[in-house]
């Protein structure tokens, strides 16, 4: 028995060091951890249980029989997070830097299987240089098994992608089609070309950092929902990230213990100027309103025309999205409906509750945003909310205006609570615009056009700036006082929490793409 123990064990030693001590270093020489060192920092301590550790590859090829590597690129198990259980592959760019072979995807496949059976999330640690080379074609099957799987998982399980060193080609596709991807600044890159093939079918010159760094898919492409300065950043991201999603789509996220006793919030009445064109920070309401420091903000540098974020709630995790009034006034363009579309059908997946605050003048207009789609995009939004069953409640701090007012959680739409600040401006346009269409020949007619506007305005504004009509039909519950909102939230959410619809029957609907 001694001998077959020293056998393992010898093995085991090997396996723990991958592609070796000096390209360990090298990785380390990049300011990056490796694979194990990512996987002891994110997982509880001594709860990682690998999976596959004594994996190698099957090629013959290019004498690949040669140079074979326990694990084969990807070390692949399972272990807890604040005691939660979860499944976690991190590549391993030490060996054959980190490329994707068919055993290498087995693995994850595996541990993907495995995940949705017993309904616990998956992260994904990417760092590779894409397809094995070596191995051609059934590289690119495994690269579709996983793709497959990742559908299959979607809305079953949270799945989370960390993207720690390159993702190019194909391997884009697997993060792009989880839950969220993380990406770390200066290390990681996503492009589907890489700047040589640009260089040669469009001349473009460009850097990788320029063409997928982790900044242009925050700001730019959206691809990034976060970034983080180096491996460790990340890794907490990754962390916190989780702390507000359930295990499963089965069940709800985990409510934490919460001391009442700060639910009257004074300082939420000073924080909307008394200008309704003059712009304030919608995340100084938030934070009036949600559990202190809790919000963990989503594609903050993305469309931040709109705000999206996890936040507690009187310890209940929630989805917030709010109409940021600093950026572009708040207005829904493509990119902040598709923002906030994707969030909300996460949220409905994961039976996270939405909050929506609203302050929105209406779609923004203009030549770009109807030929970028406007139309098709801006109804993202519109089928995401009207589909979401979970709890939705609505805070109309400001402004809600024309098809956005609909659009943004209104009652019509299925939402649950709809509740108003008294300065809330509910109306079809704006009074100026308003009084200009219905008023044109008087205004026309008039001594000083310009005083007749202001004066028709001012009767218009005074007849429909206001949050009564809605209320008095019935479209607003009620109209709250500011420091009162969390205390009203708190309840709400607790008297929905056991919310049940059924949806009509059918395979399943047909969201415009
Ligand atoms: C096999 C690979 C590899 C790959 C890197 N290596 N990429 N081995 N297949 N795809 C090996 C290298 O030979 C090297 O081995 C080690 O990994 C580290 O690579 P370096 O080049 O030394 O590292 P670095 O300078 O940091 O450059 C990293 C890199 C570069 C930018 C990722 O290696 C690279 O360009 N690789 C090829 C990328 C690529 O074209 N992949 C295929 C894309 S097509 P040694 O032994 O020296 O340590 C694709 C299709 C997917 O992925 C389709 C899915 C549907």
């Amino acid at each position: 028995m001694k001998q077959h123990i020293e056998k393992l064990v010898e093995k085991q030693r090997e396996a723990l060091l991958g592609g070796g001590t000096k390209r360990i270093e090298k990785q380390h020489a990049k300011g990056k951890l490796t694979a194990r060192e990512r996987i002891d920092y994110l997982l509880d301590v001594g709860s990682f249980e690998e999976m596959g550790m004594l994996v190698t590859h099957r090629t013959t090829d290019f004498g690949m029989q040669e140079e074979v590597y326990y694990g084969d690129g990807v070390i692949t198990g399972h272990g807890t997070i604040g005691g939660r259980l979860i499944y976690i592959f991190a590549q391993d760019f030490t060996v054959f830097g980190g490329s994707l072979s068919e055993t290498h995807a087995e693995k994850i496949c595996k541990i993907l299987d495995l995940a949705m059976k017993t309904g616990a999330p998956v992260i994904g640690l990417n760092d590779s240089g894409g397809a094995r080379i070596q191995e051609g074609v059934r590289s690119l099957g495994g690269y579709a098994d996983i793709f497959y799987r990742n559908v299959q998982a979607s809305g079953s399980i949270p799945q989370i992608s960390a993207i720690m060193g390159p993702c190019a080609g194909g391997a884009v596709y697997s993060p792009a089609m989880t839950d969220f991807t993380l990406m770390v600044e200066g290390s990681s890159y996503m492009f589907v070309t890489g700047p040589n093939v640009v260089k040669t079918v469009t001349n473009e010159t460009v850097t990788s950092e320029q063409l997928g760094g982790a900044q242009t898919h925050a700001a730019k492409s959206g691809v990034a929902h976060l970034t983080a300065p180096n491996d460790v950043v990340c890794l907490d991201q990754v962390k916190q990230l989780l702390s507000y999603l359930p295990q499963n789509y089965r069940v709800k996220p985990e409510q934490i213990d919460f001391v009442f006793g700060d639910e009257i919030r004074y300082e939420l009445d000073d924080i909307i100027p008394e200008s309704p064109n003059q712009p304030y920070d919608m995340h100084e309401i938030i934070a009036g309103i949600i559990d202190s420091d809790t919000f963990f903000e989503i594609h903050k540098d993305y469309a931040e025309n709109i705000i999206v974020g996890f936040a507690r709630l009187g310890g209940r995790s929630i989805g917030i999205i709010a109409n940021q009034p600093m950026v572009l006034a708040g207005c829904l363009d493509v990119n902040s409906s598709k923002k906030a579309a994707r969030f909300t059908r996460f949220c409905d997946c994961f039976n996270i509750p939405i909050l929506v605050l609203v302050d929105v003048p209406g779609f923004l207009p203009g030549t770009d945003q109807e030929w970028n789609g406007i139309i098709v995009n801006g109804a993202k939004l519109l089928y995401a909310l009207s589909e979401a069953s979970v709890p939705r409640i609505s805070v109309i701090t400001r402004k809600a205006y024309g098809g956005a007012y609909d659009v943004m959680n209104s009652k019509h739409i299925g939402a649950d609570m709809n509740y108003a600040f008294p300065c809330a401006e509910i109306a079809v346009m704006g009074a100026k615009g308003a009084s200009e269409i219905i008023f044109k020949k008087e205004i026309a007619a008039a001594h000083d056009p310009d005083a007749k506007l202001k004066e028709l305005e001012a009767d218009y504004a005074k007849k429909f700036a206001n949050p009564y009509s809605a209320t008095q039909r019935g479209f607003v519950d009620e109209v709250i006082l500011p420091h009162n909102a969390r205390r009203k939230l708190i309840k709400a959410f607790g008297i929905l929490e056991n919310k049940s619809i059924e949806a009509p029957k059918k395979k399943h609907g047909n969201i415009p793409l």
